[in-house]
């Protein structure tokens, strides 16, 4: 079974994502951190056909062999990364990566162009919304060193690099569902989108 949830930076993919991993027993893969992943080994000065990124089942990051998962979600890789996805030769490897692990077995998605593109036949597809000021203050409360109007700023550029890139724009599939989470606590949005993953698979879901 694929789920695949899209939407903007600081939405609650992740939360989401996890939990329905968790309730459904598929592996949660978060395709963002394979992106900062990119532009750490840019940084390295790794060319990209020499990058090699593996994800664990404990949802670590190996690049090129090396744990970097404690290094990738810092505001520093959050602008290199956007910048990183805008480029079309590291979108195809990506997306590559991302199917070889959804063939491997069950799986919860989460990205920007999941339902659009990675996994266009995914069993339930999920998009996130939510106002620009509902999300700076979700990511403030969650890392408490960052400024909200800093954050504010910076999440209005990673949203136009998300809207505007030539491949892959952040948009809903046409059969994603949509769940407003504006006025949604985070347990609201997850038993939201629990009720209709059940809705959805029936019965074909192991347990379910
Ligand atoms: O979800 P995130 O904030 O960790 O993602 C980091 C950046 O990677 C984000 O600004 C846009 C990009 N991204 C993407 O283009 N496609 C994906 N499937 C996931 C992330």
């Amino acid at each position: 079974m694929k789920i695949a949830i899209d939407g903007p930076a600081a939405v609650g993919k992740t939360s989401v994502g996890r939990a329905l991993a968790e309730e459904f027993g598929g592996r949660f893969v978060e395709t963002g951190k394979m992106y900062r992943a990119v532009a750490l080994a840019f940084d390295r000065g790794i060319p990209l056909d020499e990058i090699r990124i593996e994800v664990t089942t404990a949802e670590r990051f190996l690049l090129n062999g090396e744990d970097v998962t404690d290094r990738l979600h810092t505001p520093e890789y959050d602008q290199k990364s956007s910048q990183v996805a805008t480029l079309p030769e590291v979108r195809v490897r990506l997306v590559e990566l991302q199917r070889e692990i959804a063939e491997q077995g069950d799986v919860v998605m989460e990205g920007r162009d999941i339902g659009t593109v990675v996994l266009p036949d995914a069993d339930v597809k999920l998009f996130l919304r939510a106002t620009p000021e509902v999300r700076a203050r979700r990511r403030v409360a969650q890392r408490e060193e960052d400024d909200y109007e800093a954050t504010l700023a910076e999440l209005g550029r990673r949203d136009e690099r998300d809207a505007s890139r030539a491949v892959a724009p952040l948009k809903p599939a046409r059969d994603a569902t949509i769940i407003d989470t504006d006025r949604k606590t985070l347990a609201e949005v997850i038993s939201a989108a629990s009720n209709l993953v059940r809705e959805r698979l029936g019965k074909r879901w192991r347990g379910g």
